[in-house]
């Protein structure tokens, strides 16, 4: 059963193998449970909610919840381990898209690409001038990498080509629950605690996962230590930013602006963040290019497939 739609490439896969009920974007609550019940196996994403409700909902048949994202805060893991379900996720074949994105966002924030556009399009260019719309360069900042994952360290990859003109790397810190030695050494990576970087980064970039430890990580205590006029990016979850104390931040001046991919009530934005200038607003689109979504799909019908045969997954979250 899955829950909303999965690409051709994962789809066209589950077909040859089993009978599938293919759902579509509303994903309706009451709907899903009645669709879900007696199923082998939940094809879910961010989106969908998969609790002890659902869970019951499909009852003692269901052998694998399949997200079809890297991110599983969506799946009461707890609740599929106590009914021996299997979780499963799509790691590795999004980071380079979703590191991409994130670059992007820092680019567009830094150089304030939506303020420029915007001003173009309303008819409000005079001409070229001279202190307009002036920004910053990434490769004379220092960039804050939150949590060296996969995103994280493709990030640092990435953004070695912005050294300053005569240094070998950008100046890029990082935090992490332990140290990383090799990726230290062959990115030019120093690690420091949250609050330290938040201090020292001009762009602060978020790649930790959503759960009960990261929720507001970023909130208006820890947004007062970040260094004046620095930058804040989010391509991870939007729960890790306490939204309100963000505007303030952004409205203060504290930040000078912020790129965000992901929001705390998706797929609603707060007004607030609509209003201000200084943010750059995408709808979560970090895994959004047809190489990466395909590759997805194809590993959620992997996953699917491997555990109805009985075999052990090639992701899995929950065994
Ligand atoms: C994920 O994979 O967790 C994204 O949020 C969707 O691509």
């Amino acid at each position: 059963m899955i829950a909303r739609r999965l690409p051709a490439a994962g789809l066209e896969e589950l077909r040859r193998d089993f009978d599938v009920d293919e759902g579509d974007l509303s994903a309706d609550r009451a709907k899903l449970a009645e669709r879900v019940r007696g199923a082998s196996a939940l094809v879910a994403d961010p989106t969908v909610p998969v609790d002890a409700e659902l869970l019951d909902a499909a009852g003692p048949s269901l052998r694998v919840v399949a997200n079809f994202a890297v991110g599983y805060d969506n799946v009461d893991r707890d609740a599929c381990r106590a009914r021996g379900v299997t979780v499963t996720n799509t790691p590795d074949v999004l980071t380079n898209a979703t590191a991409e994105l994130a670059v992007t966002l820092m680019l567009a924030a830094a150089r304030r690409l939506g303020e420029a556009e915007r001003l173009l399009r309303a008819g409000r260019w005079q001409g070229w001038d001279p202190g307009e719309l002036l920004g910053r360069e990434l490769s004379h900042s220092v960039i804050g990498i939150v949590g060296l994952g996969r995103i994280g360290e493709r990030v640092a990859e990435l953004l070695r080509g912005f050294a300053p003109e005569g240094e070998d790397s950008p100046r890029m810190l990082y935090t992490a629950r332990s140290e990383r030695p090799r990726a230290e050494e062959r990115l030019g990576l120093r690690r420091l605690a949250l609050e330290d970087l938040v201090a020292q980064a001009d762009v602060v970039t978020l790649h930790v996962p959503l759960g009960p430890e990261t929720h507001h990580l970023v909130d208006a205590s820890l947004l007062g230590r970040f260094k004046p006029g620095s930058i804040l990016v989010n391509t991870s979850r939007g729960g890790l930013v306490d939204t309100q104390a963000l505007v303030g931040a952004l409205r203060s001046g504290r930040l000078a602006a912020a790129a965000l991919d992901v929001f705390e009530h998706e797929p609603s934005v707060e007004p607030e963040l609509l209003a201000l200038e200084n943010v750059v607003l995408v709808p979560h689109i970090g895994s959004a290019t047809g190489r990466a979504r395909d590759a997805m799909a194809r590993l959620v019908a992997q996953n699917v497939k491997a555990v109805l045969a009985g075999a052990e997954p090639p992701t899995p979250v929950v065994r």
